[in-house]
């Protein structure tokens, strides 16, 4: 059963990991925007599906295959209802790379040819560039990109005066930047696309693991996220998508499960959204990530966010403390999401990290996956900082702290190089 939790988030006992420590502290795990951390019931759904419900799915009679199968769908409706979506658009992939790609493949390939344009932004993750500047090669079409100003936001004038010029067939955006931190107005910039005729996708690999996200009033055509993110396993993401696109669609891969009928000259698809899922899927993975979803709804959303907006508050307001260190992004916390990108004058970033290793606290510094952003803000790399659900004021006094100790070993405060250890 998942927790139910009532005042401040307290569930760092819920995450097994978190009994390691390094030379006697407590691990500060500050890169869950890299990926999250699991809990115990997420483990063991995933390890009680394989040891007592193991079979495959979609084609078995006998009793252990209609309880895999049971298990399957189940978790599909259980993921879709959380994040307010229609399982039959609820396609399973690998992440939300490939979610993205499926789009790109499957829509782009029939959807986007010359005269056409692709409106990116210019935060994007590679996920959701990449893809988009193969497709537009590869048809002919024009990549476009909204600026980011100084203060790490779009502008909705820009988005309107690219929309005006008549030939954007899609704007895929995030919804909550992995380097700034900038959250989005999903719904406003869906709305206004639709009016000029655009589709929507949205890279929700940031959101749905930290805010409570409800595809069907965020509007979007399609909205991706991936599952390792939030609490779940590796190697699965979601893809939730328009019934009428995803209908109109061809298939991304295809082979086993994908199919309604196969003769020696052709085939005919399955419904949605197995039309979308080719080969044995992730099963078990799926089971973990519809526990991991049940303990954050438990949890509850709005909570969820209200716990990590008040550490990354502190997490700002200790970073302004710090000679040297200049945060990018939106200045508060209320804008953003439970990260901060940061440099440090004198340090490179990959020391930084490096150096807060060293006294148990994990971050990520280099480029993010976003180097077009990157060269956007004058650095090749960032460190990162992130919260989770499980993180505590003390893992960011212990950032800070090793922050601090960083400057000193660097000699920046004026006073003679530091022995590193
Ligand atoms: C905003 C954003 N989009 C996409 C991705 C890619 O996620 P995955 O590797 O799970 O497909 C990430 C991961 O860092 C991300 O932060």
């Amino acid at each position: 059963m998942p927790p139910v939790a009532d005042g401040p988030l307290a569930v760092r006992g819920d995450f097994p990991i978190f009994a390691r420590e390094r030379e006697g502290r407590p691990l500060a795990y500050l890169d869950s925007s890299s990926t999250s951390q699991k809990p115990s019931v997420v483990i063991e759904a995933q390890a009680a599906h394989l040891r007592e419900h193991n079979a495959n799915v979609h084609r078995g009679v006998y009793e252990l295959a209609q309880e895999a199968d049971a298990a399957f769908e189940g978790a599909r409706r259980t993921i879709a209802s959380f994040t307010g979506a229609d399982p039959q658009c609820t396609i399973f992939t690998k992440n939300v790379t490939e979610a993205i790609n499926l789009v790109a493949y499957a829509w782009g390939r029939s959807n986007v040819g010359p005269g056409d344009a692709i409106l990116l932004t210019q935060m994007e993750h590679h996920a959701n560039l990449v893809p988009w500047q193969v497709l537009c090669a590869e048809r002919g079409a024009e990549l476009r990109y909204l600026e980011v100003d100084e203060h790490g936001q779009l502008s909705l004038a820009a988005l309107e005066r690219e929309l005006e010029r008549g030939d954007v067939r899609l704007v895929a955006f995030t919804h909550v930047s992995n380097v700034l931190g900038t959250i989005n107005p999903v719904a406003e910039i869906v709305a206004r696309a639709r009016a000029a005729g655009a589709v929507t996708l949205v890279d929700g690999a940031q959101a749905v693991p930290q805010m409570p996200v409800d595809v069907a009033a965020l509007g979007a055509d399609f909205y991706g996220w991936t599952g390792h993110k939030a609490l779940g396993p590796t190697g699965i993401g979601v893809l939730h998508g328009r019934r009428e696109l995803l209908e109109q669609m061809p298939p991304f891969l295809t082979g086993g499960d994908m199919i309604a009928s196969v003769d020696l000259e052709g085939a005919t698809w399955a419904e949605l959204p197995w039309k979308f899922e080719a080969g044995t899927p992730m099963i078990a993975e799926a089971v973990g990530l519809a526990a991991a979803v049940e303990y954050l709804r438990a949890l509850g959303m709005e909570r969820v966010r209200e716990h990590e907006q008040a550490l990354t508050a502190q997490l700002l307001e200790g970073l302004a403390q710090v000679p040297g260190v200049h945060v990018t992004g939106p200045t508060t916390a209320e804008e953003r999401g439970g990260l901060a990108s940061f440099t440090v004058e004198g340090i490179h970033p990959h020391d930084v990290a490096e150096l807060l290793a060293r006294e148990g606290v994990c971050i990520r510094a280099g480029h993010h996956c976003a180097q077009p952003l990157m060269r956007c803000l004058g650095v090749q790399a960032t460190a990162r900082a992130s919260v989770g659900v499980y993180n505590e004021p003390d893992d960011i006094q212990a950032l800070l702290a090793a922050l601090h100790g960083a400057r000193e070993l660097f000699a920046l405060d004026g006073a003679p190089p530091a022995r590193a250890a």
